[in-house]
């Protein structure tokens, strides 16, 4: 049985996406069913939205509640599920105010013009990305990236947005000076291919925005709401950024963003000077505090542990193929295998087996599956990953 739907979206959609060919019927927990009534393992939890997996009951409940209140009224309005999730973010991180968006590059969009407003008005001019890094697809976010397919022939980008290698501290050293405004980086690069930012280069930034005063923005839209173990990634390396943008697992499943900002930088917006329709939904700040409410009981916990043993696990594996499994990579359910061929290759056979995971830059097998995987899923991937590497290489 088939709807078309493959064929269908051929013809009513802009072919912008590389899909699965997978007809999806329903999901739940880590599993996917499509119509034909095969199911399949989900280690790539809607990259890396679904924190507590498909249709979790704590996230149904607090949706269908909230529905029963109100849906969508604006931001004209006062909204408790809004403000009850703004008081929680802040207690999670000690950040001082926050503004929610409706997703990553929208966070990163206001991110960046809240940096600009306040280096404008003490006469900086330059922002800085870091190459491999993924802001999104809007004109800000693209400014700070380097990716030639995400921009080509797409230009102007936004003057005094610039890339440099990640890193690398010499680089950084030359180019961040008194007129840098800012800097965005992601502590571990995801869509770049589950590459960690160094201590020492992590050292290395904070020390330089002590000398020239810029604002670190701390890109924690895939790494946030405790994919790496921890809530942001950030904290692995004992350092604070000024700004968080979040999005992705922060509303389960919903369209939620949220920009985060410390004290010195929460009366930068004033009254008209940013806004969205959507952000901040009732319904979508519902389904994000039942995520946080899970995390804060443990689900955080069980996040590392599985993580390790998962890590384990894959580390086993490449003692199996040292010459082309070249690295494991990553922290708690974030984690990649950089191969030495085309991990589209892997996916694909991975995917015959009805285990869904996804390539990252080319040579990377990216695994975010929902936090609330268990030992035996992980289990269950590790086996299949032995026979698809049996079978291609
Ligand atoms: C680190 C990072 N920032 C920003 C974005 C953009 O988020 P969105 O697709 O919700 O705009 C992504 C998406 O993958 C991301 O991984």
């Amino acid at each position: 049985m088939s709807n078309g739907l493959i064929e269908r979206e051929k013809e009513a959609i802009l072919q912008t996406y590389k899909r699965l060919p997978i007809e999806i019927s329903k999901a739940e927990g880590c599993w996917i069913e499509d119509i034909k009534g095969n199911k399949y393992l989900d280690f790539l939890g809607g990259i890396a939205v679904n924190a507590l997996g498909h249709s979790h009951p704590a996230i149904i409940h607090a949706i269908k509640s909230q529905l029963d209140k109100f849906m969508h009224v604006s931001n004209y309005f006062y909204q408790e599920p809004q403000i009850k999730l703004a008081e929680k973010l802040k207690d999670m991180t000690g950040f001082s105010k926050l503004f929610f968006s409706n997703s990553g590059t929208e966070a990163v969009e206001g991110a960046i013009k809240l940096a600009r407003r306040w280096g404008n008005s003490l006469g900086k001019t330059e922002m800085f990305g870091f190459s491999g890094g993924f802001h999104g697809r809007t004109y800000g976010s693209l400014s700070l990236m380097d990716k030639p397919l995400y921009k080509d022939g797409m230009g102007p980008f936004l003057p005094g947005m610039n890339v440099i290698p990640y890193n690398d501290i010499p680089s950084m050293e030359k180019n961040l000076n008194e007129n840098t405004i800012a800097v965005i980086i992601e502590f571990l690069q995801g869509e770049g291919g589950i590459i960690s930012a160094k201590k020492d280069f992590i050292d290395t930034l904070f020390e330089l925005k002590k000398r020239y005063n810029f604002l670190i923005i701390a890109d924690e839209v895939q790494t946030g709401v405790g994919r790496t173990g921890k809530f942001l990634s950030y904290e692995h390396y004992g350092a604070k950024p000024d700004i968080v943008t979040m999005a992705k697992g922060l509303g389960g499943g919903l369209p939620l963003g949220a920009i985060l900002v410390c004290d010195e930088l929460k009366d930068v917006f004033q009254k008209g000077m940013h806004g969205t329709t959507y952000g901040g939904n009732a319904v979508a700040c519902s389904a994000g505090y039942a995520v946080l409410q899970l995390l804060e009981n443990g689900l955080l916990e069980q996040v590392g542990n599985v993580g390790d043993y998962l890590n384990s696990q894959l580390n086993e594996v490449q003692w199996e193929y040292p010459n082309h499994l070249l690295e494991i990579r990553g922290k708690g359910l974030i984690q990649g295998i950089l191969l030495d061929f085309d991990a589209s290759e892997l996916v694909d056979a991975i995917l015959r087996r009805q285990i869904i995971t996804n390539a990252a830059s080319g040579k990377v097998l990216r695994l975010v599956p929902p936090l609330i995987v268990t030992d035996n899923e992980v289990s269950l991937f590790v086996h299949e990953l032995r026979n698809a590497l049996a079978e291609i290489v």
